[in-house]
């Protein structure tokens, strides 16, 4: 992991191997080793840049609210700061789908394509939204165990539970490896984001779409209609996954992804 000062917080993120830049942003409330599999296995291929997102991980924390804007411009500068100025090929999990429509709106000439896994376009409803809001407090007042034990049976498939429990015991390990402050911050960041469903059409750049066969919180079906509304976007549902297939069946979504950026190259 190196370091990196932007904006005036300290990001951590993986920097490994050279070419087409990807850029993997974790969704909530994990960090960058959600990807473990993807950086191990791409970076032969290709420049892979996996963050800790503002208040994630080992990078450091900004209390209150943190908002989508706020992680888009943070990943910007964390490119400038790389010396990255060309195209990138940003590839956002849930969260990082999210942090992805905000880059589109504010960053989008740096964009070599797009990878939206898990993600939704639409903004919360009012009771989902005012509930991010009672987690972010309860969050501050309790600690991490009861996000970890209320999303944990939500994110992956039952059948990682069965064949993978230790790839679940990371994503609880991830979930603790994070300040309560950050990922309060972060809950208010998406409780008031704005909805991207209107930007579908024009996002131009090509698109891949990533879905779960039995993702519970982005469901297929949605990331269907999503890739529908989409110019140049294509989808694929990965077998034996839910909501974190990078995890859960990184041989599917690794395919994906290098079929993806092999049709980007010249
Ligand atoms: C994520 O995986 O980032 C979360 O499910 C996002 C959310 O809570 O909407």
């Amino acid at each position: 992991m190196n370091n990196y000062l932007v904006n005036g917080v300290e990001l951590a993120a993986v920097d490994r191997g050279m070419g087409l830049p990807l850029l993997l942003v974790h969704g909530f409330p994990l960090n960058h080793t959600l990807w473990q599999a993807q950086f191990e296995d791409c970076a032969d291929h290709c420049h892979v840049i996996a963050p800790d997102l503002r208040g994630f991980g080992t990078s450091g924390v900004s209390e209150g609210e943190v908002s989508m804007e706020q992680m888009a411009d943070d990943l910007a500068g964390l490119l400038d700061t790389m010396g990255i100025q060309e195209p990138v090929v940003f590839c956002g999990l849930s969260m990082g789908g999210y942090i992805a429509w905000e880059f589109w709106r504010r960053h989008r000439s740096r964009l070599a394509g797009l990878i939206l896994c898990h993600t939704r376009a639409a903004a919360d409803s009012p009771e989902a939204s005012a509930n991010r809001l009672l987690t972010a407090d309860r969050v501050l007042a309790e600690g991490l165990a009861p996000i970890a034990d209320a999303m944990i049976p939500r994110l992956a498939a039952e059948v990682t539970f069965t064949r993978y429990p230790e790839r679940v015991e990371t994503v609880r390990r991830m979930i603790f490896s994070n300040d309560p402050r950050g990922v309060a911050a972060a809950s208010r960041g998406m409780a008031r984001r704005a909805d991207a469903t209107a930007l579908l059409p024009e996002i131009a750049c090509p698109t891949l779409l990533i879905a779960g066969q039995y993702d519970q919180l982005a469901p297929p079906s949605e990331m269907r209609a999503m890739a529908e509304a989409i110019p140049n976007a294509r989808l694929v549902e990965i077998r034996d996954a839910g909501h974190l297939s990078p995890m859960e069946n990184p041989a599917e979504v690794n395919a994906a992804i290098l079929s993806f950026l092999g049709e980007l190259r010249p």
